[in-house]
């Protein structure tokens, strides 16, 4: 069968740029042809196979995607059981495609509100995807970096066995450990759709992140909008506080997308 993914160099995971992205727009999309705002979160499944299969060739290793946050599910019970029905489909359609092209796919967030079907499709993909090393994909479900933080700040205080309170350095330290499975800082992080705001993503991550804020809605983002991005990336200079170019030219994979 021939591939649908692109043949770019095998990046090793976690290696090459760090790219975050708040897929922003379905509901306005659908919404401004008339449609359930559903048809939107359906099309924009697909604005995510397109992304997944361009991320590596743009020299991308790790692509964090903000696909449910912890604060949707405040929207109403039908399109939280469409998206939720939706993003179990898309691991159920996806999981052999993603493994036969290198893809490791993982979640981040809280599982246990998830539903035990999803919560079943997520760990299978997991399983079936972890030896990839072309691409680390990333999905935020039921996600919040607050959320997140103060869950490591639980476990950090729990394991600390000290008499008196931590200081600032030692709490940290079991922070950072609480922490240690999630991945490194994010290079660039991208929302679509219009607005400009980080709604609770990876806030410790994205630190030192490069923003790009485009106005497509994500529906009708693809190959050709990451390429964007990634270029107006490629054009800042980052300094991480220092006064010296720390990149962005060094990184695994950029130089490819700088030509793409
Ligand atoms: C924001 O658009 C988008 C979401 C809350 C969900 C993102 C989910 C998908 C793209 C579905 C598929 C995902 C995967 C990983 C297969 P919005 O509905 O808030 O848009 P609006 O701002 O126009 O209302």
């Amino acid at each position: 069968m021939t591939s649908t993914f692109a043949q770019g160099a095998p990046l090793a995971a976690g290696r090459g740029l760090h790219a975050g992205i708040i897929m922003d727009g379905n509901g306005r999309w659908a919404q401004a042809r008339g449609w359930p705002r559903s048809y939107g979160h359906l099309a924009g499944a697909e604005a995510v196979r397109r992304v997944v299969k361009a991320a590596p060739k743009l020299g991308i290793g790790t692509l964090t995607l903000y696909a449910f946050s912890s604060d949707n599910w405040r929207r109403p019970a039908a399109e939280v059981e469409a998206l939720l029905a939706l993003l179990r489909r898309y691991l159920e359609q996806e999981r052999e495609e993603l493994a036969r092209e290198g893809v490791r796919c993982e979640a981040i967030g809280r599982r246990d509100r998830l539903g035990a079907g999803l919560q079943a499709a997520l760990a299978a993909t997991e399983q079936a995807t972890r030896e990839g090393r072309r691409l680390r994909l990333r999905l935020a479900l039921d996600y919040s970096a607050r959320g997140e933080m103060a869950q490591a700040a639980a476990e950090a205080a729990a394991r600390w066995t000290g008499g008196l309170a931590p200081n600032a350095e030692t709490m940290r330290h079991l922070m950072e450990r609480a922490l240690e499975g999630e991945c490194g800082p994010v290079d660039l992080l991208i929302r679509c759709g219009g607005e400009k705001r980080l709604s609770d993503f990876l806030l410790r991550e994205a630190a030192y992140a490069e923003l790009v804020f485009l106005r497509t809605m994500w529906p009708e983002f693809g190959a050709r909008e990451l390429r964007r991005a990634v270029k107006i990336y490629a054009r800042r200079e980052r300094r991480f506080g220092g006064t010296e170019q720390a990149g962005p030219g060094a990184r695994v994979g950029l130089a490819q997308a700088v030509r793409a």
